[in-house]
Formats: C-alpha cells, structure tokens, sequence
C-alpha cells in the first residue's frame, strides 16, 4: 500500500476513514483556536474593546464553538438553537449578537428572553416589533442595533453579496436618520444603541472594509445630533480565505487595519465596543472532507473519479462553483501521473461535482481516499439529507488525539 501521507494535526487521515467511515470531516481544533486568537490579538491591538462574535452559521459544530466560548469568543447567531447552542456551550448573553433579514417573531421573543446582548434589525417595523414584545414579554432596556445598507458594492461572488442598495439586507441609511429623530424617543422598552453592517461574505478588498468603517462612524455621529447615542458598531463578518493559494487573502491584520484600525483614526469613541461577526475566516483551513473513490471510468474523453461524498455533504462547489483544493490522502499506488480527473458524487444531479480538470500527481483507483482542502467553513453546517443520504459525520483532532463531534441536530 502506497501513498497514506495526509495526516491532519498529526493524524494519519488514513487511519481515521478506517475507524470512522467516509464521508468524514476531520477538523483540527487547535487549528480553529490558533485562528480565533490571532484575529482577536489583531483587533485588539487597534481598539480597547473589541468582541469577536463568531458566526454559528459557518460551523456549528457544539465542540468547535465550545472550544472558541473557552476562549473569549462571542456568537454570532441567526436562529432560536443558535440562541440555545450559545448559551449551552458558555457565551455569557450579553456576548451573543442576534442577526436575520426576516425574523419571525418566535425568534425575536427568543432574543428578547434569552437578553442577548443586541439584536440588529433590518427594518424599522421590525424595532416597533421588538419594542411591542419586549412589552408583552415585561423585558426593558433591550439592545436594537440596525443594520444599515450603505450601498456598498462587495467584489465578491454574486451570491456572497449582500450590501447594494437592492439587496433584501439592512435598511437604508437615510430612512436609519429618519426613525432615530422621529421614532426612537417614543421607543418605551427598546432602545437604539447600535449599527451594523455587513457587505458580503469572501472579500477580500480592504477598501470595503475601510468604507464601511467610515460609513459607521459618520452615521454615528449624524445620530448624535438627533440624540441616538451609538455604543456598538459590528462591522459584520466576510474576510476572505485564500481557497486557491494565490496568495490573494487580506488577513487578519490587514482587516483589523481596515476596520477597527479605520475606526480609531477617525476619532471613533473610544468606549465604543467593536463586534466582528468572522466566521469562514476562522475555521476554514482548519476542515478537511475526507472521501473514498467508489468508481473510476471514462465518459467520452472525460476521465471520472466517482466518490463517496455528495453535494448533500459539502454544497459550495455546487451552491458557488467554489473551487476547493482536491488532494490525495491515501492511494493505492503512490507512483507519480499526470492523470487528471473530474471528482463528482453519487447524487444525481449534474452539479455534484467537486473539482474538474484535476491532477492530484497520482493514478487514481478504486478505494483510494481523497481529502477535500479548507472545508471548515459553511461544510458540515450546510450539509443536508438530500437524497435520502445520513449527514455526515465529524471527527475532532486535538494535540494528537481524535474523537468523534456531537452531531449538531435539531
Ligand atoms: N454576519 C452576517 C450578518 C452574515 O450574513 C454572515 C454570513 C457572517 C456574519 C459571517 O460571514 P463570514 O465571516 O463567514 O464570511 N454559504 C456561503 C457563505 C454565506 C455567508 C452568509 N453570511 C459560502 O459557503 O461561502
């Protein structure tokens, strides 16, 4: 048997396909800690008081979470379990950030009750709705941030883009001004003491971050004079990862320049507490899909390995076209090739595809193990049961040893 030369933090990738079956996820968790802490260094050392909320939705996994809880990490959550996985796993509630285009008002009374420390609307009858539950419910001084759209164009994909002037996202800044200076005073339970934004997910231009920075503290300072004090301001999540290594990604120091960096040299107060929604940023590089070859065959001139993952598994290449780096991770033969493969599953759909045009340096075969590259982040927590198939399964690797992730289930 040749080939068996990928391990993942120190773990031989082989060994854990045998024990635990493929489709498999293996994440480093002192990778995800080792990430969190030089973003939270890198802000904190721009601006005294920062919170780095980290964004349940791009891996949920309760270990992964808990394991950034432990570390001073906020959350970032979207849903009623979001709310209760943070609190189960020890973010104090003034540390979770409640966010949503379109919150039901189940979820809203879930935030109001579990006192999160602010939930950011992203219309203004949405903080006429908060303030009439918070009523119902006998809860004051709960904490409302908007997100606000300040028309700004992310370069990004189309589908990771969310902060145009058309995009169902955050409301408008003008229309912001507007109901601080006639609504918000008559507010009797809710108060507005808070500004979001969030442009888009994958970018990697620190214009953008830049921008928004300045929009945020200049909004600020026009609520001022109408008598909103702002005391929060989330610049969102959206750093880039550098999924094809070209070198292109900002990193963590680059974005905390941008953007809290940006905040302090433009006189923003310095009480204020920064929140920053990372998540891909965090724990993508920390992931890897393992996935066994079940077929290799030609259609037409088109050389397939056929595997055991789907898009049900891992949907970005599916969902984006996202490129992911495809490397062996144990073969049968080792021998160099210039083979090259199209990688799709078993789902049938022509979209179940991870890679085409791939050279992986060997000659693939039946029961050989391939390893998908940087797929911490929005992997597990969008996989589905499409066709029928089980979700799949996650293990942990820290300091050398492994075990199995509880399952994130609702
Ligand atoms: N905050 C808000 C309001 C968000 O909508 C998101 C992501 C984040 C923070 C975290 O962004 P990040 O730092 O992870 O870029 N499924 C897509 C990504 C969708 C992002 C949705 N919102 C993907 O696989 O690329």
């Amino acid at each position: 048997m040749g080939g068996g030369t990928l391990s993942v933090g120190g773990v031989s990738a082989g060994e854990l396909a045998e024990k635990y079956g493929t489709p498999l996820y293996v994440t480093d968790l002192d990778r995800v800690q080792e990430r969190y802490s030089s973003a939270a260094r890198a802000l904190a050392s721009r601006h005294g008081r920062c919170l780095l909320a980290f964004a349940y939705k791009s891996n949920s996994t309760p270990e992964v979470v808990e394991s950034l809880a432990r570390l001073g990490a906020g959350a970032t959550v979207v849903s009623v379990a979001g709310v209760e996985l943070s609190g189960a796993v020890g973010v104090s509630h003034e540390n979770v950030v409640f966010d949503g285009p379109s919150k039901s008002k189940a979820e809203l009374a879930a935030a109001i009750k579990g006192k999160v420390g602010m939930i950011n609307a992203e219309s203004t009858q949405e903080v006429l709705d908060i303030d009439a539950l918070c009523g119902t419910l006998g809860v004051s001084g709960c904490r409302v941030g908007f997100r606000v759209n300040f028309g700004i164009a992310a370069p990004t994909h189309p589908g990771l883009a969310t902060g145009s002037s058309t995009h169902k996202f955050g409301v408008p800044r003008e229309e912001v001004v507007r109901f601080c200076t006639e609504a918000a005073p008559r507010l009797k339970h809710a108060m507005v003491v808070g500004l979001h934004s969030h442009v888009g997910s994958q970018v990697a231009d620190t214009e953008v971050f830049r921008q928004e920075a300045e929009e945020l503290v200049r909004l600020a300072d026009e609520l001022r004079k109408v008598g909103t004090g702002i005391g929060e301001f989330n610049f969102g999540g959206g750093l880039g990862v550098d999924y094809t290594g070209s070198g292109g990604a900002l990193g963590f120091e680059g974005y905390a320049d941008a953007t809290a960096g940006t905040f302090s040299r433009l006189g923003g107060d310095r009480d204020a507490r920064l929140v920053f929604e990372l998540g891909r940023s965090i724990v993508a590089d920390s992931t890897v899909m393992l996935t066994k070859v079940n077929y290799v065959k030609m259609a037409g001139t088109t050389p397939w390995a056929l595997v055991d993952a789907g898009m049900n598994d891992f949907i970005r290449p599916a969902l984006y076209g996202a490129y992911h780096d495809i490397v062996p991770a144990r073969v049968a033969d080792s021998t160099e090739s210039g083979a090259s493969y199209d990688i799709g599953g078993p789902v049938c759909e022509t979209t179940d595809v991870f890679g085409s045009g791939r050279k992986l340096g060997v000659k693939l075969a039946q029961g050989d193990l391939l390893a998908v590259l940087d797929a911490g982040a929005y992997g597990t927590s969008m996989a589905s049961t499409y066709n029928m198939r089980p979700l799949p399964a996650t293990v942990l690797v820290t300091k050398g040893r492994h075990r199995l992730a509880r399952q994130f289930r609702l």
